[in-house]
C-alpha cells in the first residue's frame, strides 16, 4: 500500500468525522451490535495492557476501565479528528496518531500489550489481513487480538444483503471475509444472520 493511497484515507477519514464525531455514540448504539460481547470476554480474563485500534471516541476504552480500573491503555486512531476528540474522552489512554497496518504497538504503552481490540475498525482498514498479521506478531506472549465487526451477512436474503452492502461501501467500510478469519482464528462467534461476528487470534512469532 502507497504512502498517498494512506494518506487518502486519512483524509477520507478526517472529512467524514470531523463532521459525525460529536454525534457518533447515539447514532452508532443500535447498528454496531456485539461490542457488549467483546468486552464481556475481555473483562473475565486476565490481562493488564490493551490497546485499541481505531478507538472512535473512546467509547470502549472507557468501558472496559470502568469494569478494569487498573490495566493500562492506549489507542491507535487514524483519523486525525477522531483522535483530537478521543483524547479529550479518554484522558487515561495514551492515544497516537497510526494506521493498523504500520502502528508499532509495543512502543505505546513501553511493552508489547496482552489485548489489542478492534471494534468495527478491521472493516474499514485498507488492508484488513495484513492489518491483522501485523498485530499479531506485535503481541505479549499469551497475548489475543480481539476483533468484533460486520460478519459476511450469509444469513440475509440477497436483495437486503447486496443493499446493505454498497450502504457500507459508501462510508468505506467492506465487511469482514469471515470465513478466511475463522481459519485463523482460535476461537469464533457470530451473531443473527451472521450480521456481525467475533474473532479471536493468538500471537504470531515477532
Ligand atoms: C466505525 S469506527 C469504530 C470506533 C470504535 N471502535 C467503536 O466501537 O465505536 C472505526 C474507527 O477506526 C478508525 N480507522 C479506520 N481505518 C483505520 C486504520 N487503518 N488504522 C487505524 N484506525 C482506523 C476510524 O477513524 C474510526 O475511528
Amino acid at each position: 500500500m502507497s504512502d498517498s493511497a494512506r494518506e487518502d484515507h486519512r483524509a477520507f477519514l478526517n472529512r467524514y468525522y470531523g463532521v459525525s464525531r460529536r454525534i457518533y455514540d447515539l447514532t452508532r448504539r443500535y447498528f454496531l451490535l456485539g461490542r457488549e460481547a467483546a468486552i464481556a470476554h475481555l473483562v473475565e480474563e486476565q490481562w493488564e495492557t490493551l490497546i485499541e485500534v481505531g478507538p472512535g471516541t473512546g467509547r470502549n476504552l472507557r468501558k472496559l476501565k470502568n469494569k478494569r480500573p487498573n490495566a493500562s491503555y492506549g489507542g491507535v486512531e487514524a483519523s486525525d479528528a477522531m483522535l483530537e476528540h478521543a483524547k479529550i474522552k479518554v484522558p487515561f489512554a495514551r492515544m497516537v496518531h497510526g494506521f493498523a497496518e504500520t502502528a508499532d504497538m509495543t512502543s505505546i504503552l513501553g511493552k508489547a500489550p496482552d489485548r489489542i481490540l478492534f471494534a468495527y475498525c478491521l472493516s474499514m482498514v485498507q488492508e484488513p489481513l495484513a492489518a491483522l498479521e501485523h498485530c499479531r506478531r506485535q503481541l505479549a506472549p499469551g497475548g489475543e487480538v480481539v476483533v468484533v465487526d460486520f460478519g459476511d451477512l450469509s444469513g440475509w436474503p440477497s436483495i437486503p444483503r447486496e443493499y446493505f452492502r454498497s450502504f457500507l461501501d459508501t462510508f468505506h467500510v467492506r465487511p469482514l471475509p469471515s470465513s478466511e478469519l475463522e481459519s485463523l482464528a482460535f476461537w469464533h462467534t457470530h451473531g443473527r444472520g451472521q450480521y456481525w461476528s467475533m474473532f479471536r487470534f493468538s500471537p504470531l512469532e515477532p
